[in-house]
């Protein structure tokens, strides 16, 4: 392959740039500080969520960017993505609407559903008396409808299983053009893979460095024997060479950081390539999910087992 993957087409036509940065547990005080860094370096792709509680510190980076004519709005890529509280047709509209406000924009470039999860308007967490059963269908008809108004250029998904997706593009009038899964050399998602390929969604991975500041996920994906020799050999760090498998596997990463050396470490993958002998060593790695989403298994509610959840996808 030529060593150089800048972006990705989607469904839409639209070009995802192949690094994003991830906003996920970015702090508040921090993440702002991060969103202007990133641009300068060269992002042009930021992954944002309502839940995150951050969109309005990126919203204040993002306007002092285009006020100081560093980058322009439509050279930008921003994601955000539907909570499991709004998933009532009916709250679609005003949940994309504060993300708007919050981000100070006037549309997103994607937006996703964020789980195929269903919780409580109003309600906060996960307890087994919030979750209430899915109706992707209906979510869904009320994200193509901000599709349609412009105010999401392209809709997605989150999280969704092999399974979920196919019954979501069954019913779908706008084909999701992403599902934003986690990815990474020791979750290489390798069915749901072949079957976005095959459907023309293009695959989105969270968590690409396997998530090490999270202590709850205990993520190993940077001390993985392959991908330390890897990068001993090619003379990159180990969270390069996990980033660099990503893009050579086709897919976009987004990976988090709040420190300014890292941000631009993360970014130096667009122009070199692991090597087909060394790259082959990745399938043989031993695969393990980090992110199982327990929190939403409860024996009364629509997933009973982490296994329904997923739909069997190894
Ligand atoms: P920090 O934000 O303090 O720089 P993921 O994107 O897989 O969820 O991983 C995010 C975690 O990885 C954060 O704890 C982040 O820390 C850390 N991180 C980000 N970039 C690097 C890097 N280049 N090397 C090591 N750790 C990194």
């Amino acid at each position: 392959m030529s060593s150089e993957v800048l972006y990705f087409e989607l469904n839409t036509g639209a070009k995802i740039p192949s690094v994003g940065l991830g906003t996920w547990q970015s702090k508040p005080g921090l993440v702002g500080q991060a969103v202007e860094s990133a641009i300068k370096i060269g992002y042009r792709h930021i992954d944002c969520a309502r839940v995150y509680g951050n969109e309005k510190e990126i919203g204040l980076a993002l306007k002092k960017l285009f006020d100081d004519g560093v980058v322009k709005r439509e050279d930008l890529f921003i994601t955000s993505k539907l909570w499991c509280a709004d998933h009532a047709p009916e709250d679609v509209h005003t949940a994309l609407g504060k993300t708007l406000e919050e981000l100070q924009l006037d549309y997103v470039d994607l937006y996703l559903i964020h789980w195929p999860i269903r919780t409580k308007k109003g309600s906060a967490g996960f307890a087994a008396e919030n979750l209430v059963p899915t109706d992707i269908p209906g979510t869904w008809k009320a994200m193509e409808a901000q599709y349609d108004a412009g105010k999401a250029r392209a809709i997605g998904v989150s999280n969704f299983s092999s399974k979920k997706l196919s019954d979501l593009l069954d019913i779908a009038c706008v084909p999701p053009a992403v599902n934003q899964v986690e990815c990474h050399p020791q979750w290489q998602q390798t069915k749901l893979r072949a079957f976005c390929k095959s459907k023309g969604v293009h695959l989105s991975g969270y968590s690409p460095l396997g998530s090490p500041g999270t202590t709850f996920l205990k993520g190993e994906v940077l001390k993985l024997p392959v991908v330390v020799a890897t990068a001993e050999k090619l003379g990159k760090t180990p969270a390069q060479v996990a980033l660099r498998w990503g893009l050579q596997m086709g897919h976009s990463v987004l990976p988090k950081s709040t420190t300014e050396s890292r941000i631009k470490e993360n970014l130096d993958v667009l122009s070199w390539s692991i090597p087909d002998e060394l790259f082959a060593k990745f399938s043989e790695i031993e695969q393990a999910r980090l992110v199982r989403g327990d929190f939403a298994v409860h024996p009364t509610s629509q997933y009973k087992t982490v296994e329904e959840l997923w739909d069997g996808d190894i």
